[in-house]
């Protein structure tokens, strides 16, 4: 039924060089970053969020497989219908010690934690008005639209423009600022201290996602807030446990009554079955792990520099940034799509990211490294790039 209409959609995709194709991998444990395609032959993953490569550690898919043979695989319900385990409760107290805050609250995933999380608070404070970073991820924008609260979306890391918006409204007037420390598509860092100070000024309540920085920056991994001295002065941080923890989930930590509120009232938390205890014993032995990992940071920091260092020397296109996430600019939805494609059949794997990800015309290449990566791999990687451009 409707065949018509679905294909026709689908059409207008494939005119527009926007139909994704997902490429078939299987990742090879204990290997990173090799990965096998389709056809059974290895190729190397230089796209992945698993960032540090936790997602094959030992220590961690041992501590898995021991907490499945204790609790099965499953969580055999919601949080509040027999789902509610002691490792989920373990791993929100983790997660508030880990943020310095009161408490935590796990969800499936990071873009669950955003969506429900976002349109839950407006919920719980009528007439709210959102402020919304303009390069915020699409489970923020959701939320945002799931919560029917009045938007406003400032320039991207502008806090004058964020001024100019706020300053519309008295201070009695109930706001939000969304934004996220480290953005995936760009890997610009936010002005979190001028935000803040905004915040303070205009009497908002601030909202950070730490999606793509906790591992990575800031004191055992806590991210940029906490490098900067300000998670204090935040008052929800959210996260993942699926880009540098290498496994799969998401979180917010925050005061006791904002998380209480959340818990009580968040549909996409009440209603959906919660996280298997076995995946919460795992993660907290990645929390673990990820505040000791200084060493391993170290050598993802240094491969990070090393890896752009190489491309700079070859003048190919790098969009800079202080971050960790390596843009490598294409321009053209049908080119990058192509480069990728080269790249894959020499057994180099980036998938391209065009509209509506980026804006047309911004299309790229995003390259992530993780600390297996070699300097060989590097120089084949930036030989091969730099021959289809
Ligand atoms: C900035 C940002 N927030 C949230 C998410 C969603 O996180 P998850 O992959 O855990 O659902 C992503 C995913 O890529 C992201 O880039």
């Amino acid at each position: 039924m409707y065949n018509q209409e679905f294909q026709k959609s689908l059409e207008n995709l494939k005119k527009q060089n926007r139909y994704r194709e997902f490429i078939e991998l299987a990742r090879i444990s204990g290997e990173s970053p090799y990965a096998l395609n389709a056809k059974g032959e290895k190729i190397i993953m230089w796209c992945s969020n698993d960032y540090l490569a936790l997602g094959q550690n030992k220590e961690v898919s041992n501590t898995f497989k021991d907490a499945i043979d204790k609790y099965g695989v499953g969580a055999g319900g919601t949080r509040n219908i027999s789902g509610n385990s002691a490792p989920l409760v373990k791993l929100e107290k983790k997660i508030a010690d880990f943020h310095s805050k009161e408490a935590g609250l796990v969800f499936t995933s990071g873009y669950i934690a955003n969506e429900t999380t976002i349109s839950t608070i407006a919920k719980i404070l009528p007439g709210l008005v959102i402020f919304s970073d303009n390069h915020n991820h699409a489970s923020i924008i959701e939320g945002i639209v799931h919560s029917g609260a009045k938007k406003h979306v400032f320039k991207h890391n502008d806090p004058e423009d964020l001024e100019s918006h706020l300053k519309q409204y008295p201070k009695s007037q109930k706001k939000l600022i969304i934004f996220e420390s480290v953005y995936s598509m760009t890997g610009n860092i936010a002005p979190i201290k001028e935000i803040v100070s905004l915040a303070k000024k205009y009497n908002c309540l601030t909202y950070i996602d730490e999606v793509h920085a906790v591992g990575l920056y800031g004191k055992g991994g806590r991210g940029v807030a906490n490098q900067l001295g300000l998670e204090k002065e935040i008052d929800i941080i959210q996260g993942t446990f699926a880009k540098a923890f290498g496994l799969v989930g998401g979180y917010v930590s925050a005061n006791k009554e904002v998380i209480d509120s959340i818990r009580s009232f968040a549909p996409a938390f009440i209603f959906t079955t919660a996280m298997p205890p076995a995946q919460a014993e795992a993660i907290i032995k990645i929390i673990d792990i990820i505040k000791e990992a200084d060493d391993l940071r170290e050598i993802f920091w240094s491969k990070v520099k090393l890896l752009k260092q190489k491309l700079k020397d070859v003048e190919i296109d790098v969009f800079k940034n202080p971050g960790h996430i390596i843009p490598i600019m294409i321009r053209d939805a049908k080119k990058c799509k192509e480069v990728s494609d080269k790249l894959l059949k020499r057994g180099l794997y980036i998938q391209p990211i065009n509209y509506p990800t980026v804006a047309v015309g911004n299309e790229r290449l995003r390259v992530t490294i993780n600390p297996n990566h070699s300097e060989v791999m590097m120089d084949e990687l930036v030989k091969n790039i730099k021959s289809l451009l």
